[in-house]
């Protein structure tokens, strides 16, 4: 969070901002059931606020050295509109609310929002929707796609802001305050597709962890905690790219290092389970051969050195992983809610893989979570 971005100039503004956005970061991530309690773990916690906040300011400076255009399918939803008005005013993208003008107008007045400097479209009043249409149709005829439906959906906000994405009127999308993954998810697979070299859509979550001693200076990426329930091999490899593309582009670590993880480390238990990952490992060294990475191994080996030394020597990759590749979703999403809650880690996730992007929100989410959302998808689309 950029303090001097968010126009905040004396000391106390400065020290309230602070702490009402470390009192937020308390509440979302939980802190009191994590059991930290004394100034030692808080001093430790805002360490990670400072380090969080140092990433999430170069990650905005260079979304706002980009100036993206970003749509917002939900663009009448009150955090939204908010939102759309935080990213103009510090100039990080180009907000673009999709909806009826006079009801987007209504939120505004209503949230005292400022809308100067918006672009505003209603998809069903919009002179694009026909070529939209005609376009999508064709995208979809091999799937029995009728003129009539595509018209029909074209007037959704939602597949209007893909096609907008598709036709490049947008370089990125923003939903999910509202929508689940699923409904953004699937007309973005659908229409937007994977990119060059990549199979499959995924995610990645973004870890910032307390100690500084794991992964790269406490931060992990993780994948996929979000899309795929079971991935193949195939698939896992195509993940573990796309998590260290991210890791590249997104976090700035020049060196990512992908750990591939298992209930075995190295062969030390057979198991069907285990041959897959094994398998994954292959998979991924002939699609990125450049790329350091290694498995099967258990979680501990992957970032404990000592433990790496015992189970995995000699491996390029365990006691010092900074990118992780779970077997599966189950794992995936608990070990980021794990990481979370009882690790006291800060998170963020990302979609990863489509060939232009589109991420999502929590339902839950606060006006900064769409911010930063809007301008990690701003950075993106550069890479
Ligand atoms: N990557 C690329 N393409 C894909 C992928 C993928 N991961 N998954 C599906 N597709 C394609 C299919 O090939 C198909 O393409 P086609 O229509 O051109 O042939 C299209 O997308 C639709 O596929 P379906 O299988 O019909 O889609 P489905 O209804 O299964 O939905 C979805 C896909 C939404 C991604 C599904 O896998 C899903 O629900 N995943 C889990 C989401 C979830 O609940 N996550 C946890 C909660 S979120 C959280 O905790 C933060």
């Amino acid at each position: 969070m950029g303090l001097n971005a968010c126009g905040i100039k004396s000391k106390y503004e400065r020290q309230a901002f602070h702490a009402s956005y470390v009192s937020l970061a308390r509440r979302k991530m939980g802190l009191n059931a994590c059991g930290i309690k004394s100034k030692h773990d808080s001093d430790a916690f805002e360490g990670v606020l400072v380090h969080m906040s140092k990433m999430l300011e170069k990650i905005r400076a260079r979304a706002r050295s980009l100036q993206k255009t970003i749509v917002f399918p939900e663009g009448e939803e009150p955090r939204t509109v908010q939102a759309a008005a935080v990213l103009r005013k510090e100039e990080l993208a180009q907000p673009l609310l999709l909806g009826s003008p006079g009801k987007i107008r209504e939120v505004a007045f209503e949230t005292g929002t400022d809308l100067v400097g918006i672009q505003m479209v209603d998809p069903r009043e919009s002179p694009k929707a026909g070529e939209y249409a005609a376009a999508l149709c064709e995208i979809r005829k091999a799937k029995g796609m009728t003129e009539a439906e595509a018209a029909k959906l074209v007037s959704d906000p939602m597949y209007y802001g893909i096609m907008m994405v598709k036709m490049d009127e947008a370089d990125g999308l923003v939903s999910g305050a509202v929508h689940t993954t699923g409904d953004m998810l699937r007309p973005a697979l659908q229409i937007i597709k994977t990119r060059p070299g990549i199979k499959v859509v995924s995610s990645s979550f973004l870890m910032d962890c307390p100690n500084r001693d794991l992964g790269e200076n406490g931060l992990l990426v993780y994948a996929d905690c979000v899309v795929i329930p079971c991935p193949t091999a195939e698939e896992l490899a195509n993940i573990a790219v796309s998590a260290a593309d991210t890791a590249r582009t997104l976090c700035g670590i020049e060196e990512p290092r992908v750990a591939f993880l298992s209930f075995s480390t190295k062969g030390s238990a057979k198991h069907e389970l285990v041959s897959k990952v094994q398998q994954a490992v292959a998979m991924a060294h002939e699609l990125a051969p450049e790329l350091l990475l290694d498995g099967e191994m258990q979680f501990d080996a992957a970032l404990v050195p000592e433990v790496a030394a015992a189970k995995a020597p000699g491996s390029p990759v365990a006691g010092r992983a900074n990118v992780l590749i779970f077997p599966d979703l189950q794992t995936g999403n608990i070990g980021y809610k794990i990481t979370q809650r009882i690790g006291g880690a800060e998170c963020f996730a990302v979609l990863q893989g489509l060939a232009k992007p589109c991420n999502d929100l929590s339902r839950g989410c606060s006006v900064e979570d769409i911010v930063n959302t809007a301008v990690f998808t701003a950075v993106q689309a550069q890479a």
